[in-house]
């Protein structure tokens, strides 16, 4: 069960600086009637966020209707890394609607052609091709059939799929028995015998009695050989289904892990597909996540940061593995939709124009600077600092036990937001940081002070 936030307004020290304003109770008691409909009317799944009703939010601040102010450390889950309501997405989007062109199904429009050469530019040589979908989960639902699709071109019995455990690839049924989470794929009922599951290769893993650099090439190896134990054929593994990293904690994979799995698909002829959904288009100081392991995967599965803010997923590849569906056989009612492809197109320009991968890069290096400084101020209560480019994970442990702490975190998403912060709150051991790649330096130099203050007051 996750940690429940309250509802009950808490009357705190009021906060005005350049970029926060805080200046009621939290949370807002003029937000609260929002917050008690919702709980009516919707289903619970979608509660359990910090209670903050927003109303406006623009670049890197989020505003309620009393005018409070956040700085928005989370870009609505790593979607609005050009910025909220960026300048450039809000006019093409006007652009649109005062053109009037609000859906086509798949017929054909200009600003789906437009912007589909525009991905097909910036994204490296082998991506040749792309589908385009809503959500996230949608793009690996897709990337599953193409594998399966393209392994059947091999043998009628080329259907697997290995993934990894605790990775998150969306919440439709493919999707989540990628994730190899028998509390979450309960409801299911059943598994797929051609869905195999990986351990994550987590650094905490990395033990060796002689004392020696692990050695993850090795640990890939004997990780495949624990699944053939089990039943798996090499031959019958149709692809690989990479989260990027794993989301939670912002955890890398090796590198020499991720190059031995590379390696055994080319001998075994899988496709290797990246889940870049959460990690993609400049979070982490690279267009791609899949560029800081040195390999070229078949397939990329894009969403959230693909429009900055609209419904907008897709699945791009090489033009042999993505016309491998025939005509009609992959689609989808809102697939393309001329408002997602306008905001798509001017998502893409604004971080080119804006230098928002390098920016990301080089803003990264000072967030990463102080998170190192702050796990040495607190190292009874950090255990692991994660991430790279701006995203970052901070792992909390209980001082006591030196065991994952699960609640600790919560509070202190609780805390930064009283003091005007929005945190991605995980609901585990860690808390997660992504802000627009637009924020100014000045406004991640006093967020940091703010992620101090709050872990300071609470410990
Ligand atoms: C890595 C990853 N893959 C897939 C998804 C699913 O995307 P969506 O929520 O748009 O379906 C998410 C969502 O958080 C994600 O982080």
């Amino acid at each position: 069960m996750k940690h429940q936030f309250s509802r009950t307004p808490v009357d705190v020290l009021p906060v005005t600086t350049k970029f926060r304003n805080i200046k009621t109770a939290i949370p807002a008691p003029e937000t609260l009637k929002i917050l008690s409909d919702l709980e009516k009317y919707e289903a619970r799944s979608m509660h359990g966020q910090l209670p903050v009703v927003w109303d406006k939010a623009e670049d890197f601040q989020v505003y309620d209707v009393c005018r409070n102010c956040w700085i928005d450390f989370t870009s609505t889950i790593f979607v609005t890394n050009a910025g909220h309501a960026n300048p450039q997405i809000i006019s093409a989007l006007q652009r649109t609607i005062d053109h009037r062109l609000l859906h086509t199904y798949t017929f054909a429009h200009e600003i789906r052609a437009k912007f589909l050469k525009k991905l097909i530019e910036v994204t490296p040589d082998q991506y040749e091709k792309a589908f385009l979908l809503s959500a996230g989960t949608e793009a690996t639902e897709c990337a599953l059939k193409l594998i399966r699709m393209h392994g059947q071109t091999v043998s009628q019995t080329k259907l697997g799929i290995v993934s990894f455990q605790g990775a998150m690839h969306g919440r439709t049924m493919g999707a989540e028995m990628l994730k190899g989470d028998p509390s979450q794929s309960a409801w299911i009922g059943h598994r797929d015998p051609n869905m195999h599951h990986l351990p994550f290769p987590y650094p905490w893993a990395a033990k060796d009695s002689f004392g020696k650099k692990y050695d993850w090439a090795k640990r890939f190896q004997e990780d495949m050989n624990a699944l053939k134990e089990k039943g798996l054929n090499f031959e019958n593994i149709a692809g690989f289904m990479i989260e990027s990293y794993l989301g939670w904690g912002a955890i890398f994979y090796p590198i020499a892990y991720i190059k031995a799995l590379v390696d055994f698909a080319k001998e075994y002829d899988c496709l290797v597909s990246f889940d870049e959904i959460q990690g993609g288009f400049g979070r982490t100081g690279k267009l791609f996540v899949y560029q800081h392991y040195g390999v070229e995967p078949d397939l990329l599965c894009l969403g959230k940061a693909l429009s900055g803010g609209l419904p907008l997923s897709a699945v791009i590849g090489s033009q042999k593995i993505m016309d491998l569906p025939e005509f009609g056989s992959m689609s989808s009612t809102h697939s393309a939709n001329p408002l997602c492809c306008a905001a798509g197109l001017a998502n893409l320009e604004a971080i080119e124009s804006g230098n928002l991968v390098e920016e990301s890069d080089r803003k990264g290096g000072m967030l990463h600077n102080c998170l190192s400084e702050l796990k040495k101020k607190y190292s009874d209560r950090i255990s692991w600092i994660f991430g790279k480019g701006l995203l970052a994970a901070v792992l909390f442990k209980d001082p006591e036990t030196g065991k994952p702490d699960g609640f600790f975190p919560s509070r202190v998403c609780e805390k930064a937001m009283q003091k005007g912060l929005l945190l991605v709150h995980t609901g585990r051991e860690s808390i997660k940081i992504g802000p627009p790649l637009t924020i100014s330096d000045e406004a991640l130099e006093e967020v940091l002070d703010v992620i101090k203050e709050s872990i300071e007051e609470l410990k």
